[in-house]
């Protein structure tokens, strides 16, 4: 049973044997060349398999090395046990080549997640490592279709294989590395056929080293019920959200009934010269009627006046300087990792962080093992009705998060711009029981 579902590129939660993950070079073919480009993948696919988790069970996966070189997995977004956040120097050992090593995952949060590795991760990424992780949700909800579009960005050459060099001065200088050729679920510009009347839940994973999309869907309108795996605290329309790397959105869409025979362009708009995505092809058919029911929403998660009276209880600046590694180095507080301004946080006790960025590039400041909520921008009341794992602070902008530790560890926290990340934009923050 574990080998058919692996074929068929997903794993379910219900194979009783761990599930296997392997990390090795292997080749993909783009449409765009003769030849097939080397990559990095899991179990030989691009993107990775999707892997499917029940809410409130455990998961164990074998993680096993093939790589010339070190990497582990990270559950992102994932509230699980320190010691399986897979970040190598941090919470494990780096997994060699030929070594594997045992997660075990028990999942507390239904919904949309990733894994990658936390190695090299500016190239890992990039050649290829990414998955999507959903967690099911206990009680099933009668969507027609639940489509996943991992969206990624690759940075091809002439002869089709991947730009060799990483964490170039370019990338560290601007907003990491940007590609030329954007795909979902590694197809370039995919379609999608869809049948008038289905409703839909569409989630979308920015899985790109760098990039920020946009998406938006010309013509269609949707609501967003969930915002990096997290139910909404409050359903509202989708409107040109913004993804950075390590964001998810759940998209609750219906295709009108007297669609039949429409194409629907997807399209980013957060660059300033919009581009096709993908595209929604609705079948010439009988409309079915679209299942009715309310997907759920999460209101009293973290709620804003819990903060009402903490005080912001560190500010982290986020900027450039000359030096580190690479000769950018992308600095917490003045400090590159691993020499880190670090945070200790006891556990279950309400804390308010401003990410102070001080620079004019972009920052996807993303924290592990937690989910946070936004309260202000640039010192103003700017409540989100949702939270989640990852935000974008842009060009000298400041944003205001609170947050509640409830797992005790070591959680990384760093911008998700895979090079600001390896130039020393990482620290820590310790939860302590
Ligand atoms: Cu996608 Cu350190 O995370
Ligand atoms: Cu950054």
């Amino acid at each position: 049973m574990p080998l058919i579902l692996t074929l068929l590129g997903q794993f379910h939660a219900y194979a009783e044997q761990p599930l296997k993950l392997e990390a090795k070079e292997s080749t993909y073919q783009f449409p765009f060349f003769d030849t097939k480009t080397p990559v990095w993948s899991y179990n030989g696919r691009i993107p990775g398999p999707i892997i499917y988790g029940k809410e409130d069970t455990t998961l164990v996966i074998d993680f096993l090395n093939k790589l010339k070189e070190p990497s582990s997995i990270h559950w992102h977004g994932l509230r699980i046990d320190n010691a399986m956040d897979g970040v190598p120097g941090v919470t494990q050992n780096p997994v060699g080549p030929g070594e594997n090593f045992i997660y075990r995952l028990k999942l507390e949060d239904a919904g949309t997640f990733w894994y990658h590795p936390h190695f090299n991760s500016s190239e890992q990424l990039e050649r290829g490592l990414k998955g999507v992780f959903i967690v099911e949700e206990a009680e099933k909800q009668p969507w027609s279709r639940d489509l996943v579009w991992l969206m990624d960005d690759w940075l091809l050459q002439k002869d089709g294989s991947i730009y060799p060099k990483f964490n170039t001065g370019r990338d560290l200088m601007h907003d990491g590395r940007w590609g030329n050729a954007p795909t979902i679920n590694g197809k370039f510009r995919p379609e999608f056929t869809v049948s008038p009347g289905e409703r839909i839940r569409l989630r979308l994973i920015n899985g790109a080293n760098a990039r920020i999309f946009a998406p938006h869907i010309e013509g269609l309108s949707a609501d967003i019920i969930a915002v990096d795996g997290k139910p909404v605290t409050q359903i509202f329309p989708f409107d040109r959200f913004v993804l950075s790397p390590g964001n998810r959105i759940d998209l609750d869409l219906t295709i009108p009934q007297q669609a039949g025979g429409k194409t629907y362009i997807v399209e980013d708009r957060f660059s300033r010269k919009a581009f096709k995505l993908a595209s929604i092809i609705v079948k010439s058919a009988e409309p079915l009627s679209p299942p009715e029911f309310t997907p759920p929403i999460e209101a009293n998660f973290i709620p804003a006046q819990m903060f009402d009276r903490v005080k912001v209880e560190k500010t982290w600046d986020l900027n450039a300087i000359r030096g580190g590694k690479y000769g950018i180095g992308w600095t917490m507080n003045m400090k590159l990792w691993p020499d880190a301004d670090k945070a200790d946080y006891p556990l279950g006790v309400p804390r308010k962080i401003v990410f102070k960025n001080s620079s004019s590039r972009l920052h996807p400041m993303h924290i592990h093992g937690v989910f946070f909520r936004v309260l202000e921008r640039n010192g103003r009341k700017a409540v989100e009705s949702f939270t989640r794992d990852t935000v974008l602070v842009g060009p000298r902008e400041s944003v205001t998060i609170g947050f509640v530790p409830e797992h005790p560890g070591v959680w990384l926290t760093h911008c998700h711009i895979q090079s600001h990340a390896e130039a020393g934009m990482m620290t820590t923050i310790d939860v302590k029981n």
